[in-house]
């Protein structure tokens, strides 16, 4: 598939088939997301690839916990206010909670991590391991879309993180950046809804009546 196209039509699939993906393909994807750009090549990034069925339903409780209470109030302020919410954000909102419920069907769950250690000697306040996780969990997802692979960008680890280190027994020196549900989409992939470049390009300094 051709780059552009990815791009332009990676929407966030929040639902997905539980059919399993081939080996190769989700090798392929893995493949990928180390290709990308990283902090002085340390390459210190970790793919934790949930398909055991257990596993993913530990992970989907711990979130489910965590994150339930916050979405059933979104949901309902939604309903009690149609009007006050916009189509696009109640379609978030609903497809959220699907995902929230039913993570562990996706037929893999991906957590990119990485080693907190880069540069080496760093105090820990200095949290270049964000620039390991996100350039290798945005080729991910592309890779992915070419391959006819859904999947959504979470930050699920952020609700729940002591629950998930335990479950996925991660080291103290590394930490979760993404949580990426897999599969192929029950959906159709379809064109991103972004702003226009005009409202968001800056010509040599910041406009500020952009
Ligand atoms: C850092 C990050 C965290 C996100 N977390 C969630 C999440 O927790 N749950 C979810 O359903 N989508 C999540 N998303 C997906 C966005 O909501 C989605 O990309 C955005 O609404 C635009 O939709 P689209 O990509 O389908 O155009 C996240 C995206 C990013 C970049």
């Amino acid at each position: 598939m051709e780059l552009f196209e990815a791009m332009e039509t990676c929407r966030a699939m929040r639902y997905l088939k539980p059919d399993p993906i081939p080996q190769e393909m989700l090798e392929r994807v893995i493949h990928a997301a180390t290709r990308a750009s990283n902090p002085g090549n340390s390459q210190r990034w970790g793919f934790v690839v949930l398909r055991d069925t257990d596993q993913k339903r530990r992970v989907q409780q711990a979130v489910a916990v965590a994150v339930r209470e916050m979405t059933e109030m979104a949901a309902a302020a939604a309903e009690a206010n149609p009007d006050a919410m916009d189509p696009s954000s109640r379609r978030i909102l609903l497809g959220a909670g699907h995902l929230l419920e039913n993570l562990h069907l996706a037929p893999v769950i991906v957590i990119v991590c990485a080693h907190h250690d880069y540069p080496p000697g760093s105090p820990p306040q200095i949290e270049y391991v964000y620039s390991t996780v996100y350039p290798a969990s945005q080729n991910l997802i592309l890779a992915a879309r070419g391959l006819g692979l859904g999947t959504v960008f979470t930050t699920f680890n952020l609700s729940c993180e002591p629950q998930l280190r335990e479950i996925l027994g991660l080291p103290d020196d590394v930490k979760m950046g993404t949580v990426i549900p897999m599969g192929f989409p029950e959906r159709d992939f379809g064109p991103v809804t972004r702003r226009p470049v005009d409202e968001v390009i800056h010509y040599d300094r910041w406009d500020p009546t952009r």
